[in-house]
């Protein structure tokens, strides 16, 4: 099975940014342990990341004839990109949403995801385990 990792906006900044929320892992450390558990789980594993929504729109449109399921983490777009939704609704592959925060315990505004109803299911809170998570899930489905 072929998984698209998608990591969207300010996460190219984790280990610098806000660590007492997101941790001292940078992305290159995440991508790491997604690559470790990819070859554990014998899924192939593609990563990338994108700080604009149509870059991360277009990702899921390549992910369609590129991979066979998606692991999404849509930043901030989570809480109000319906055009990020509806790639997900279009392409028609299974999608997993991850946080690495828990966004049901922080500020209003992050406790609504507009993807979430297009996903298959979301993992949010438990650091890089979310895509950890998420990998597993996808290789069980
Ligand atoms: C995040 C949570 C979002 O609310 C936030 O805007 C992010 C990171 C997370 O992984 O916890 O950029 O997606």
């Amino acid at each position: 099975m072929r998984v698209a990792v998608i990591h969207g906006p300010n996460l190219n900044m984790l280990g610098e940014r806000e660590p007492e929320i997101y941790g001292s892992q940078t992305l290159t450390d995440i991508n790491a342990e997604i690559m470790r558990a990819a070859s554990e789980l014998r899924l192939e594993v593609r990563c990338a990341q994108f700080n604009s929504e149509g870059d991360i729109i277009g990702a899921l449109h390549s992910a369609r004839v590129e991979a066979d399921a998606v692991v999404l983490n849509p930043g901030a777009y989570a809480h109000y990109s319906y055009a990020i939704a509806d790639a997900i609704s279009a392409i028609g592959l299974p999608v997993i949403e991850v946080h690495l925060s828990n966004t049901q315990a922080r500020e209003v505004f992050r406790r609504t995801s507009v993807v979430a109803p297009a996903c298959t299911g979301s993992i949010s809170g438990l650091g890089s385990q979310s895509y950890l998570l998420a990998l597993r899930a996808l290789a069980a489905l």
